[in-house]
Order: C-alpha cells, then structure tokens, then sequence
C-alpha cells in the first residue's frame, strides 16, 4: 500500500471534541490491519533515511505510530507524556493546542547527548505540540530536526512553524 492508499482509511468526525472541529481519526487506519502496517513502514523508511538514533513519540496517539515505528527500526522509544505521567521528576513544557491548552513532560535522563531524535505524532495542525515536543527533547540533549506525521493539516500552519524554525517536516497525507 501507498501512502494514497491510506487516506480514505481515516474517519472524519464533524465538531469533536468541541463544535467546528473537523476531527481526523486514525482508530479507522490503525484497525486496518495492512493500513497500519503500511503507514509503519513508511514512517519507518523515512526515520532510518535520516540516520534516527531515538524515535520520540506524542501521548496518546502518537506513541502508537512512534513505537510501531522504534520497535521496526529497532530503536530506543521516548514517551513524550502528558503531566504526572512519569515515574521520575521530568522536564516540561506548557503548549497551546487548536482546542485547549496542555503540558507535555519528558524524562532528562531519557536521551544521550548528541542522539538524533525523530519526532513521531500522528497529525500535526496548529504544530503547538510538535514545537513543544521537539524544545523538550532538545533540552534533554537530543538533536532534534525531522518531525513526521501521518496527517498534515496544512490550512493550520503547523508544518510551516516547524519548518520556520529549521525542522524537516514530512506528513503521509494532508487534508485541506
Ligand atoms: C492531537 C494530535 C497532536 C495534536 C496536534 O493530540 O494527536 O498531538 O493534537 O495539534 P497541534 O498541532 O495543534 O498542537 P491531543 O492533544 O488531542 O491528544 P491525544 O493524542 O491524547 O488524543
Ligand atoms: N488534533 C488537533 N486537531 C485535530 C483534528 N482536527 N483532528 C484530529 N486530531 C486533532
């Protein structure tokens, strides 16, 4: 399958979880058996492409295509938590999202200094989230320059923020 192929397996929702919010499920792609597989590989492909030391993945959907993904590559995954998470005292950071406001924590002893890190998140839209994961992965000592999605929504501005601030940043659909 292609990464064309994948995009009819995601569901919209119209006004979840707040009225007007056009929602892109990926719990239809990822019971898709050769879907899931499918949007693994190709994350997978281009993680090992730019040499990933670390694959960092965002709670809650994206430590589902992030660990698919580290655990094909046979790489270290780094859970990058919403608050209180986390066993050990964390570094955090407060972001703001399309509907809301959150706090995403990492543990500092998590990352070698130097290790390239990819960040995985299964959509990005405003890129709140993504900016947010990528400073706390940097301040524990990860070098952090691609970021990869299943979904862009590009009408957002989340992937030109993050490519404003010098990340390569590769989505396997977008949905205008
Ligand atoms: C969603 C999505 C991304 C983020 C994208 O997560 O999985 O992490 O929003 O939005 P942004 O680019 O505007 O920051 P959500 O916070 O809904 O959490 P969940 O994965 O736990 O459902
Ligand atoms: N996270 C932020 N915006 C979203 C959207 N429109 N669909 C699914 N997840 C999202």
């Amino acid at each position: 399958m292609t990464a064309d192929d994948l995009k009819p397996l995601i569901r919209a929702i119209p006004d979840f979880p707040k009225p007007g919010i056009l929602f892109r499920d990926v719990t239809t792609l990822i019971g898709h058996g050769a879907g899931f597989a499918a949007a693994t590989r190709l994350l997978a492909d281009r993680a090992r492409a730019v040499g990933a030391d670390v694959i960092a993945g965002i709670e809650a959907r994206g430590f589902i295509f992030g660990a698919a993904v580290a655990a094909r590559l046979e790489l270290p995954f780094v859970p990058v938590r919403k608050p209180g998470k986390l066993p050990v005292p964390v570094l955090a950071i407060d972001y703001a999202l399309e509907y809301g406001t959150d706090t995403l924590e990492v543990d500092p002893d998590a990352i070698a200094e130097g290790q390239k890190v990819v960040v995985i998140d299964d959509l990005i839209a405003t890129g709140g989230t993504a900016l947010a994961a990528v400073e706390l992965l940097r301040r524990a000592g990860g070098v952090v320059t691609e970021a990869l999605f299943v979904i862009d929504l590009p009408d957002l501005g989340g992937a030109d923020r993050l490519r404003a601030a010098g990340l390569t940043v590769e989505a396997l659909m977008d949905f205008e």
